[in-house]
Order: C-alpha cells, then sequence, then structure tokens
C-alpha cells in the first residue's frame, strides 16, 4: 500500500518571516500588516496547526520583539537575527527541530492564502513519491521574480534558477516556485551545510538544495497551487488584493451559514467575527475584532461594530458601538455611540445621539435623545429624557451616577457625580441635580430641590 500523509507522524512546519519586506514600505513588519483585521502570518499559523504541527516555528528577524508580542505562544520562535537568505532561515531551526521531526514543510509568513487541502495534496504526493523534496509550483501570468522550475530531459525536476541568475530561456519558463517545499528532514539537515553563498557571497538559497538532490538522484516531486493560493503578499497592491480577497471569503460563508448581507462589496467582517443565522448586514457596515452578534439581528446600515457582544434579535442602525456589550432585542441607533463598557440589559433602547460609556442600562431602560451616560448604572426601566447628561468628571476624576428601577429624568438634566437617583425618583425639565434623590422623590430647578407636595415613596 502506498504511503500517505496520514502514516507522516511527525510534520514539523517552519515559517519564514524574519524578513522587512522592503516593498511595503512601513515601520511594521510585513508578516503583521493585518488582512480582515488578523496580522497575515496569523492564518499561516493556523493552516500550519491544522495540518497538525501543535507548535509551528516561526523564524523572526526584524522586530522580531514585535512579531512575538503580536502572536504570542501560537509559535515556537526561532531568531535570524542577519537575514542571509531562505536557506540560512531554515538553518536558525535545526537546534529546535533535528531528530524530532521526520518531515519539514517550509511555509511563508507572507502567503496566507494556501490552504490546507492543497498542502495535504502536497504532502500526500511527497509520501507516495517517497520524495527528498517536493516542491509547490504555480504557473503566474507574469512569473516575473520567482524562481524558475527547471526539469531535464524526462521531466524531472533537477534545478530551482533564481530570477537574478537565469538566462533568458530559464527566464521564459512559466512553471515557477511559490516558496512552499518539503523536506525529508534528516536529509535536509545533512544538506544545509552545504549549501554555498549565492548573490554576492552574501544569501544562501533555500533552493540550491534542488540541485543536490537531483546530483543524488533523489526524488524531486512537485504540486502544482493556483496562482491565488500562492501569491506573497509584498506590497500595498498585493495587500489590498488580499483585503478584497479575504473579505469575500469571509462574506461567504456567512452567507453560507444563513447571514443576510445586503451588499457584500461594502461589508467588511473580521475574520474572528461570528454572527448568528437569519441576521442581515446592510450596506456600509464594519464588524471588526472579536465581535459577536446574535441571530436575526438587524445590523446597519452605516454601522461599525468592534470587540463587541450583541445578542439575539438587536437592531443596531447607522451607530459606534465599541467593547460594549448588548443583549436580546435591543435597539440601538440612529446615531448612537456605545463606547468601552457599555453594557446594554434586554429590550434597552438607546436612540437618537445618545452615547453611553462604562454604564450599564438595566431591562427595558430609554434614553432616546441627544444625552450621555458616563460611569452609571441605571435599574430597569428608566426613562433618560432628552439631553440628559451624567457629569461624570471634574476635571481630575471621574466619578459614578447611580439611577434607580423605574426613575423618570427629566429632559436636559444634570446629574452631578457622585450621585445617587433613587427607585421612581423624578428630576424635573432643566434640573441640575447636586444631591443624593430619595427613592420616589420629586426634584427640580437649578440646584435641584424636593418638591415638598410631592411625597417621597420608601423603597420596597
Ligand atoms: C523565494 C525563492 C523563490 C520563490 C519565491 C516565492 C529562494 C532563494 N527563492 O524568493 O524561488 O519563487 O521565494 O516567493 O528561496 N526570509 C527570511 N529570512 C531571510 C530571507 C527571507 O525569513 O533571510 C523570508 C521572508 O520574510 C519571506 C520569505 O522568506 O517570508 C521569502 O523571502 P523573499 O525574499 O520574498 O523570497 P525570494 O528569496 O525573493
Amino acid at each position: 500500500m502506498l504511503a500517505s500523509v496520514e502514516d507522516i507522524l511527525k510534520l514539523a512546519t517552519v515559517i519564514l518571516a524574519a524578513g522587512q519586506g522592503t516593498r511595503m514600505k512601513s515601520d511594521l513588519p510585513k508578516v503583521l500588516h493585518p488582512i480582515a483585521g488578523r496580522p497575515m502570518v496569523a492564518y499561516v499559523i493556523d493552516t500550519a496547526l491544522a495540518l497538525g504541527d501543535d507548535r509551528p516555528t516561526l523564524v523572526v528577524g526584524y522586530q522580531a520583539d514585535h512579531v512575538r508580542t503580536a502572536i504570542g505562544d501560537r509559535a515556537r520562535y526561532v531568531d535570524q537575527p542577519e537575514q542571509r537568505g531562505t536557506g540560512h532561515a531554515v538553518m536558525q531551526t535545526r537546534a529546535a527541530l533535528e531528530g524530532h521531526t521526520e518531515l519539514v514543510l517550509v511555509l511563508y509568513g507572507d502567503t496566507p492564502f494556501v490552504s490546507v487541502e492543497t498542502l495535504r495534496a502536497m504532502l500526500d504526493t511527497h509520501a507516495q513519491a517517497d520524495a527528498t523534496i517536493t516542491l509547490l509550483t504555480f504557473r503566474p501570468p507574469d512569473p516575473l521574480r520567482y524562481g524558475r522550475i527547471i526539469r531535464g530531459g524526462s521531466g524531472h525536476v533537477i534545478n530551482i534558477v533564481e530570477y537574478k541568475e537565469a538566462t533568458p530561456e530559464q527566464l521564459a519558463i512559466r512553471e515557477v516556485n511559490s516558496g512552499i517545499l518539503c523536506f525529508k528532514a534528516h536529509w535536509l539537515w545533512s544538506h544545509l551545510t552545504q549549501l554555498e553563498p549565492q548573490h554576492g557571497h552574501s544569501e544562501y538559497y533555500l533552493t540550491d538544495l534542488v540541485a543536490l538532490a537531483a546530483a543524488e538522484r533523489k526524488t524531486i516531486a512537485t504540486r502544482e497551487a493556483t496562482t491565488e493560493e500562492v501569491t506573497g503578499i509584498d506590497d500595498r497592491i498585493r495587500l489590498a488584493w488580499a483585503e478584497r480577497h479575504m473579505r469575500d471569503r469571509i462574506n461567504e460563508r456567512l452567507m453560507l451559514s444563513g447571514v443576510t448581507l445586503i451588499d457584500p462589496a461594502t461589508t467588511s467582517i473580521s475574520a474572528e467575527a461570528e454572527i448568528g443565522p437569519d441576521t442581515t448586514i446592510h450596506p456600509g457596515t464594519h464588524i471588526l475584532g472579536r465581535t459577536r452578534i446574535g441571530r436575526g439581528g438587524f445590523i446597519g446600515p452605516n454601522s461599525i461594530l468592534r470587540d463587541s457582544l450583541v445578542g439575539d434579535g438587536c437592531t443596531v442602525e447607522a451607530s459606534v458601538v465599541e467593547e460594549a456589550t448588548i443583549e436580546d432585542n435591543v435597539r440601538v441607533g440612529p446615531f448612537a455611540h456605545l463606547r468601552k463598557g457599555a453594557y446594554l440589559e434586554r429590550d434597552v433602547e438607546c436612540g437618537n445621539f445618545a452615547e453611553v460609556k462604562n454604564s450599564r442600562l438595566g431591562a427595558g431602560t430609554k434614553q432616546h435623545h441627544f444625552s450621555y451616560l458616563g460611569d452609571a448604572t441605571l435599574g430597569q426601566k428608566v426613562n433618560i429624557g432628552a439631553g440628559t447628561v451624567t457629569v461624570n468628571y471634574d476635571g481630575v476624576k471621574k466619578h459614578r451616577t447611580e439611577i434607580g428601577d423605574g426613575a423618570f429624568i427629566g429632559s436636559d438634566t444634570m446629574l452631578r457625580a457622585p450621585i445617587r437617583v433613587g427607585a421612581r425618583a423624578v428630576t424635573g425639565t432643566g434640573s441640575v441635580v447636586t444631591h443624593d434623590v430619595p427613592d420616589g422623590a420629586v426634584v427640580y430647578g437649578v440646584p435641584a430641590r424636593l418638591r415638598p407636595d410631592k411625597p417621597q415613596t420608601p423603597s420596597s
């Protein structure tokens, strides 16, 4: 029976990510440039994990600490302080990997679209051919800067020639190296030291191992991928293409799972977002970070939701929601801004030009027009009148406001924190409330005072 990838017990993935990516013209390392909200190398790490390597090895160099911090413990890191070529990069991993693996698969941190299926097929080819090296090749419309695959008379691969060293005949070859290749581990480690520096004696080409293997009559297998899958993202034009391509993939996945996107072309949804079925996303909406939205909602048009939780049956219309939590059947907008720490319990209505920061609004509370709630805790079924402001900042410190269940805050009330307004209490229009208001009391004026004719009702 032929061997298959399942028979290969130990696979090590090596992800090359040490380069600066000069064509990006950026201070940020190329592999950290985000695509659909995630660093591009994160997708490659996902792929390596899906292939069964529980600790992919990431070769880092340019701004290595920055890459480590951004990616965290999903990878093992190997340093390549000086970038002296792809062969040199793989050499750095030897101490960590030699003796622990049977197969080494080299991936690039800037090639995020290569699929698990394609790589599995490549590893299967490798196993079935009992190959020493297997190359993932492709045929781009313009082979430009890629290494050309050189085949001998019998059709077997005998070399890879980099475009810088290629003859005009070799440059005419359309089959090129994607850079993704796998090796029998013991052969790799014993031959890496035989690489000679190239390109003005400074770079070690990993691809030179192909000619060494051919000279030893080892089997060199190939598998062809589509250009789309293996195109590296190395300038801002490719980055914009990658964003569109990744966004299309995410949108298609969501639509197939039951989410309606009215206009996918103007909708951007992060790779980490989750949206329940029968939710409709209207045009011009950006769902960013780890936002989770429940079922049957209406989001947009023109809304931005970042790292927020939204329950079932919610409407968020032309609003910005950041690091906020919204329970079921809540209505937000139009033109509301929920900021960090906003927590809206079920059936809340938070409407036109309302802003909420670091505050909890109890179930059924209504905040409809031109108002600001900051550092406040509101009970259930509170009514916030137009123009209400929690005056939470004294210029030095922030202070909290508490409002009890069923309180009615009249239009244009200023609540000077720290302050507590009792349950079912009422504030008159234009009140400036500077002292706590007992349960059931009515206050009015500037500064607000009790209306003696309205008896207070003790809390039950
Ligand atoms: C390499 C291949 C070429 C192939 C092309 C596909 C070699 C010699 N050439 O080209 O055949 O067609 O990829 O894109 O292998 N890197 C490091 N350390 C280094 C150098 C590079 O980690 O010292 C990383 C880069 O960050 C990048 C990847 O390796 O992720 C490829 O480097 P790049 O310079 O883009 O590839 P080339 O050498 O031009």
